[in-house]
C-alpha cells in the first residue's frame, strides 16, 4: 500500500484499488494533485477505506489471485457499498470484461470507464463524481436539519424533499409565502414548519380561516375594533395582526376572502399599518404572512374575483404542494408513520401491513390525500384484529401492481433518458453526446445499443 506525498490535510481522498504498478503511477499522475490513496488487493483496499474519509474509489476488477476474473474486485465494490453506500465506485474495465461493468453499475458503482484508460476521460468522471457526491451530502445535511426542526413532516420522495428545502431557504426570510395544494395536502402543517423554522419561532403563530368566520366579523377579527365601533364591541379588542406581531400570521382559506377586505388586507401588506375598526389611531406591526387556498387562484383572479395586485403580494414565494397520488412512495412511508403514531395513542400493537394492503395503499387515487390516508390508518389501527392491517381493515380494495422498486430499472431508465437526452441537444453527435455524458464514444454506442434494445 502506497501513499502519496500530496495528501492535503482535510482534502477528499480517492482510494485507486489497481494491482498494475504502472497503471497505478500513470492514474496518481493524471489525477495529481488529488490526495490519493493506493492498494493493489482487496485486503489492502478494504484496510485503506477503514482508515476513513475515502468519498471516491477507483476499482479495477481484476486483483489477485483473480487477476482476470471479476470477483475480487467485485467483493471490494460489495463491501464498501454495504459499509458506506454513498461511495462513489469508478470501475475499471477491461474490453473482455464489458458486460461485467455493467452488471458492476447495476449493483451501485457509479460508473465505469475502460482500458486503455483516456487521462481526460478520467478526470471528468471523477469530477462528475465528486460533484455527485457533494450534492447528496449537502442533501442529507438539509434533510437531518429539515427533520429536526420539522418532526412531524414525513416523506421519502423526492417532490417533497424539495418543498422542505424550498422550506428551509425561505424560512429565514420575510417573505410572504403562499401555500397551493388540494384538501388535505398539508398546507397548515407546512405554515407551521415553516413558523418554526423561521427565526420567528420565538413569536406566535396566529391562524386566522378566511372561510369559517362571516364575512361582517371578518375585518374586526384581522384588524381588532375600538369600544363602541358597532353593536356589541363592548371594548377594545386586538386584532390577529396586532396579536401575531413579531409572529407569523397565517391566513387560510385566503381564496374565501370578500373583495372588500381584499382591498385593506392590500393596504396593510403595501405598508404594515393599519387601524382598528372604528379606531383613528394608525397602527404598524413587524408580522410575516403565510396563505394558503386549496382554491385555483390564478383562476379567481382571472374571474375578477381575486384582486391581482393582491395576488401578486402574497405569492412573493409559492409552495405548490402535490397531491398525495402524484408523490413517489409516499403513501407507504407515511402509512408506517400513522400506524406507528396510532399505536402508540391506542395503545395497540399492529406489526404492519398485509401485502395486499401495502398493494392498495399504493394504488389508491387518495381524494382526500394525506387527510384521508391519517383517517383510514387511524381507524384501522383501532379496528383491525391484527397482527398485520389488511386492505379490509383500510376499507380498501387492492388493485394494480406494486411499484417497482428495483434499483437496476430505475438506473436503466435514467440512463436511457440522459442518453436520449444528450443525443438530443447534440443533435444527434455522438463525439458531442459522450462529452456531455463524460464517457467515451464507444460507451455511447453501447448504449445506445443496449436501449435500443430494451425499447
Ligand atoms: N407530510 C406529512 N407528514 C405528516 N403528517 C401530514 C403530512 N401532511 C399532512 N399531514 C397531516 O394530514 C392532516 C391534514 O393536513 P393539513 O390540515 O395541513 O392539510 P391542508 O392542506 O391544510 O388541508 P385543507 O385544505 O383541507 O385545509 C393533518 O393531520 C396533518 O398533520
Ligand atoms: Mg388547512
Amino acid at each position: 500500500m502506497t501513499r502519496t506525498d500530496n495528501k492535503k490535510d482535510g482534502a477528499k481522498r480517492i482510494l485507486l484499488v489497481e494491482d498494475d504498478v504502472g497503471l497505478q503511477r500513470q492514474m496518481q499522475w493524471t489525477l495529481d494533485p488529488h490526495p490519493m490513496i493506493a492498494a493493489g488487493t482487496r485486503a489492502e483496499a478494504l484496510r485503506a477505506f477503514e482508515d476513513g474519509d475515502i468519498r471516491i474509489v477507483i476499482l479495477d476488477l481484476g486483483l489477485p489471485p483473480d487477476p482476470d476474473g471479476a470477483t475480487e474486485g467485485l467483493r471490494v465494490l460489495d463491501a464498501i457499498l454495504s459499509r458506506a453506500p454513498q461511495t462513489k465506485v469508478i470501475i475499471l474495465s477491461g474490453n473482455a470484461d464489458h458486460e461485467v461493468a455493467v452488471n458492476a453499475v447495476g449493483r451501485g458503482a457509479f460508473d465505469f470507464i475502460s482500458k486503455p484508460i483516456d487521462g481526460e476521460i478520467l478526470k471528468l468522471i471523477v469530477q462528475r463524481a465528486e460533484r455527485m457526491y457533494d450534492l447528496e451530502e449537502e442533501n442529507r445535511a438539509l434533510r437531518a436539519t429539515t427533520d429536526k426542526r420539522m418532526p412531524g413532516f414525513v416523506f421519502g420522495s423526492s417532490q417533497m424533499q424539495q418543498i422542505a428545502q424550498t422550506i428551509e431557504r425561505v424560512a429565514r426570510t420575510d417573505a410572504s409565502v403562499l401555500v397551493l395544494g388540494e384538501s388535505g395536502t398539508g398546507k397548515e402543517l407546512i405554515a407551521r414548519a415553516l413558523h418554526e423554522s423561521s427565526p420567528r419561532a420565538n413569536a406566535k403563530l396566529v391562524a386566522i380561516n378566511c372561510a369559517s368566520i362571516p364575512e361582517n366579523l371578518l375585518e374586526s377579527e384581522l384588524f381588532g375594533h375600538e369600544r363602541g365601533a358597532f353593536t356589541g364591541a363592548i371594548k377594545q379588542t386586538l386584532g390577529k395582526f396586532e396579536i401575531a406581531d413579531k409572529g407569523t400570521l397565517f391566513l387560510d382559506e385566503i381564496g374565501d376572502m370578500p373583495v372588500a377586505l381584499q382591498a385593506k388586507l392590500l393596504r396593510f401588506l403595501q405598508s404594515r399599518q393599519f387601524e382598528r375598526v372604528g379606531g383613528r389611531q394608525v397602527l404598524s406591526v413587524n408580522v410575516r404572512v403565510i396563505s394558503a387556498t386549496n382554491q385555483p387562484l390564478q383562476q379567481l383572479v382571472q374571474e375578477g374575483r381575486f384582486r391581482e395586485d393582491l395576488y401578486y403580494r402574497l405569492n412573493e414565494i409559492r409552495v405548490e404542494l402535490p397531491p398525495l397520488r402524484d408523490r413517489d412512495g409516499d403513501a407507504v412511508v407515511l402509512a408506517q408513520h400513522f400506524r406507528n403514531l396510532y399505536n402508540r395513542e391506542h395503545s395497540r400493537n399492529l406489526r404492519g401491513f398485509t401485502k395486499e394492503a401495502l398493494l392498495a395503499l399504493q394504488s389508491h387515487r387518495w381524494p382526500g390525500n394525506v387527510r384521508e390516508l391519517e383517517n383510514r390508518i387511524k381507524r384501522a389501527v383501532i379496528m383491525s384484529d391484527g397482527p398485520l392491517i389488511t386492505a379490509d381493515d383500510l376499507e380498501l380494495v387492492c388493485e394494480g401492481k406494486p411499484r417497482n422498486l428495483n434499483l437496476r430499472d430505475h438506473m436503466r431508465e435514467l440512463e436511457g433518458a440522459l442518453l436520449r437526452e444528450a443525443l438530443a441537444v447534440s443533435d444527434g453527435n455522438v463525439s458531442k453526446a459522450a462529452k456531455l455524458m463524460g464517457i467515451s464514444r464507444p460507451q455511447v454506442y453501447n448504449l445506445m445499443g443496449a436501449h435500443k434494445r430494451h425499447a
